[in-house]
């Protein structure tokens, strides 16, 4: 089967396609990539000798690039990983958010549709759902909770949902969508609350945590997180959405403090900051559903998960420093530079 899996460059898409790329080897990868700000071509350049693999730069929302993609590739299965992923960034800059988000994924269905594609599959979010409160912990998201978002990031990603539905429904496109909690991994770009308090920390800057660090998420292995994607897409039913949570719920100060002990750090680097506008409070994931239906079964716990994760970054200083000097920006270009001149 030929794969077109959007947003490769980045963090989750990175990680899905080094598990897929060598877990599969009779299937065929494209990764296609705009490498925004967010895409690091560094996350996937091991990828480039891959027999079944290729990289193509381009941008979901230009739609003449992605018919001509499509008619020329053939694809059998679409996986959209590619969005503005960064909720802060939604707050100075909706716009952006919108085109990508919703239209890139309007694109995208077109084209599949157009091209017969056998799966179309939309990597969303619990954040869909909007919050839980801190003291109902009984309370968790099902596949059946109402949409209710509450920054232009959710609000992107819930309007793709809502027309994912309408393209299976209306026009019979074989859809499904997946709604994960956060994840945490290798390659994930420092913007994001586990990279940013790892690079701080190795340089003793101070940690930013918004309001008093109550907040809650629940943590998900980017591994498992893939697993699930990947059982989503050759086993789920059409039509059909799957949450996929990591069953470890952690206040946001607990995650930062557990990530100072490890590396040997004081806690006093941590300064709260203003909280972030619309701050949710609480998210938290029911996977009964995949794990009944699809077998999913998460391969990590929350603590081995943040050591290897810690372990990670410490032994790949280089990886950070290159995005934090703005030089990752370049690693494509200097990948084609070598081509032509070996
Ligand atoms: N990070 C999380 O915890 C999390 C949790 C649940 C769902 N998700 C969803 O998973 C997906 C991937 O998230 P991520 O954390 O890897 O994001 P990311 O920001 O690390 O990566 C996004 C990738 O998309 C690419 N991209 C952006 N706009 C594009 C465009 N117009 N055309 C082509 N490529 C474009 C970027 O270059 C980047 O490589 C997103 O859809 C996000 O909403 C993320």
């Amino acid at each position: 089967m030929k794969f077109l899996v959007t947003g490769g460059a980045g963090f989750i898409g990175s990680n899905y396609l080094h598990y897929v790329v060598n877990k599969y080897k009779d299937d065929y990868f494209v990764c296609l990539d705009a490498l925004t700000y967010a895409g690091n071509y560094n996350n996937i350049k091991d990828l480039e000798d891959k027999k079944n693999y290729k990289f193509v730069k381009g941008d979901i929302t230009d739609r003449k690039f992605i018919d001509q993609l499509f008619k020329t590739e053939k694809f059998d299965i679409v996986i959209n990983f590619a969005a503005e992923s960064h909720v802060d960034n939604s707050i100075k800059n909706p716009g952006i958010f919108l085109t990508t988000n919703i239209i890139g994924t309007q694109i995208l269905m077109d084209a599949s549709l157009k091209y017969n594609v056998n799966r179309y599959h939309q990597v969303s979010t619990d954040e869909v759902y909007g919050d839980l409160p801190l003291d109902r912990p009984d309370l968790l998201f099902t596949e059946e909770t109402p949409i209710h978002t509450s920054s232009p990031y959710s609000s992107s990603k819930a309007s793709a949902d809502l027309l994912v539905g309408a393209y299976h429904r209306t026009y019979g496109l074989p859809t499904t969508i997946s709604r994960c909690s956060n994840n945490y991994g290798p390659y994930q770009f420092p913007e994001k609350l586990i990279p940013v308090v790892i690079s701080k920390a190795l340089k003793n800057e101070k940690i930013p945590i918004y309001g008093t660090g109550e907040n809650i998420r629940d943590w998900i292995h980017v591994l498992d997180h893939n697993i699930g994607v990947d059982l989503i897409v050759r086993n789920g039913k059409d039509g059909e959405i799957y949450n996929l949570g990591g069953h470890s719920e952690r206040s946001n100060l607990e995650v930062v403090k557990l990530i100072l002990k490890q590396m040997g750090k004081s806690e006093n680097l941590i300064e709260f900051v203003s909280d972030r506008k619309g701050h949710d409070l609480r998210y938290a994931i029911d996977s009964t559903k995949i794990e009944q239906e699809l077998g999913f079964k998460r391969t990590y716990n929350f603590e081995q998960g943040i050591k290897e994760t810690v372990d990670w970054y410490l032994n790949n200083t280089d990886w950070i420093n290159n995005i934090l000097s703005g030089e990752y920006r370049f690693a494509y270009q200097a990948q084609n530079d070598s081509k032509i001149n070996s």
